[in-house]
């Protein structure tokens, strides 16, 4: 690329391409566009190329770049990745979701009481998912409070966007002594959240994390409703994953109309709440995610490699709940949301096959699930999303020059450079 200099005698090259989701259109592509990020890292103006002239006097300290052969797109939003599970992910993937947590995931987590095991982990899930183009990430850490404040300075440092959890759960029957009180749970809540509201990162903040009802008594998940409605903060947990899962809440809460019912009645159900899966969910309850304002993560590799069901997608947005896509790593094998947004096309072309008459996701709906509609499940996307004047620039600059083209080169080349809140971070590479 070439700084650009205006000159009334020059021929003006055209400038760049940017791809994006709006609220209204899948996917909007302006072509010989221009965009400005001031000094905060914010989207100051997006418009046509032709308007560098009449940009350039006012605003002189803007740098406009010529891109010709490069096109941006917004940073992805990884709306449910477990950063603790990272360490063994690709593995042991042969068991369905319960008995998956006891024998495999408790006794990983639970290592996270040693820092220096954490910061290792730690440290290469936000590289990874960041080369990976993940700029926007909702994290589970474990139940270990410092190890989860740890997250949030590593996410903080390398530059990624994140919600960070302290997981929440006091039932543990196969791993006991891989869980806390609910008064131990309600004190290291409100310490991890104080904690890590203090050092003011300004890209990182603390999300309230039951881990999901059957680990979770109805004290515990009143005390988080409790906290998350006082302090105006994020929630996030897991909700019918599997049948198994279902049937196992209607035994330990058979007061309650159902799963939803269970957080609804302890104040978690919010506009900042995300749960994922929600494969097996009812009409009713997919109404009370409308009413309530949360919101799906989407985990389509998840929900094959532990066989726990497969989400129609086009059944949640017709109820007009909230969805993006997440990776769920380890249960999902890849911390790729490219490998997210390939699942999600599987998964809905295999209802296709099963059923004919199934509309089918088009690519265009992917990409704005896997961008605009994951902050907005994240009730981000006053801050991130896609290109508008006022939100931070988080993107991805995709160079189409690179032989293979641009999906090749994400897979095997050097890749696209990866931007948050303006600044340039790790360079990007995935590895599916
Ligand atoms: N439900 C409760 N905990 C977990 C977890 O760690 N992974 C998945 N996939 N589902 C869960
Ligand atoms: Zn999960």
């Amino acid at each position: 690329h070439c700084a650009y200099r205006w000159s009334p005698s020059l021929v003006r090259r055209k400038l760049g391409t940017f791809v994006h989701a709006t609220y209204h259109t899948a996917v909007e592509i302006l072509e010989d566009g221009l965009l400005g990020v001031d000094t905060e890292g914010k989207i100051a103006f997006i418009g046509s190329g032709k308007e560098v002239d009449r940009l350039y006097y006012p605003k002189a300290h803007f740098v406009v770049i010529d891109v010709c052969s490069e096109f941006f797109m917004p940073g992805m939003v990884d709306t449910h990745i477990h950063a603790s599970q990272y360490s063994y992910a690709g593995t042991a993937l042969d068991m369905p979701l319960l008995q998956w947590l006891n024998m495999y995931t408790f006794p990983v987590e639970a290592c996270y009481k040693d820092l220096e095991f954490a910061r290792n982990v730690y440290t290469h899930v936000v590289k990874r998912t960041l080369r990976n183009g993940t700029t926007t990430a909702c994290y589970f850490a474990t139940i270990h409070t410092d190890a989860s404040l740890l997250l949030g300075q590593i996410a903080n440092d390398f530059g990624q966007r994140a919600l960070v959890g302290k997981v929440c759960m006091d039932t543990n029957n196969f791993i006991p002594h891989y869980k806390e009180t609910p008064e131990e749970s309600e004190g290291e809540t409100n310490r991890f959240i104080g904690e890590l509201l203090k050092k003011k990162y300004p890209l990182v903040r603390p999300v309230v994390t039951p881990r999901f009802a059957p680990s979770c008594s109805a004290t515990l998940l009143g005390h988080l409703g409790e906290i998350a409605q006082n302090n105006d903060l994020h929630i996030q947990s897991h909700i019918s994953e599997t049948k198994e899962e279902v049937s196992l809440v209607k035994e330990l809460f058979p007061d309650y109309d159902s799963y939803t019912d269970v957080y609804h009645r302890h104040n978690l159900l919010t506009d900042k709440t995300v749960m994922a899966h929600g494969c097996h969910l009812t009409d009713g309850e997919l109404k009370l995610f409308r009413e309530t304002g949360a919101s799906i993560a989407h985990c389509p590799n998840s929900n094959i490699s532990l066989c726990s069901g497969m989400l129609d997608v086009r059944r949640v947005l017709n109820h007009k709940v909230k969805l993006g896509l997440g990776t769920d790593v380890a249960g999902g094998y890849s911390p790729s949301m490219l490998d997210a947004v390939r699942r999600t096309l599987d998964t809905s072309k295999a209802l296709t096959i099963q059923d004919t008459q199934y509309h089918t996701l088009t690519f265009e709906e992917v990409f704005r699930l896997a961008t605009l509609g994951g902050s907005q499940a994240l009730s981000l996307d006053e801050n991130t999303g896609n290109f508008e004047v006022g939100k931070d620039f988080d993107a991805l600059r995709v160079n189409t020059d690179a032989a293979g083209g641009p999906i090749d080169l994400i897979n095997h080349g050097e890749g696209p450079k990866v931007y948050v809140a303006g600044k340039r971070v790790v360079p990007f590479v995935e590895r599916p």
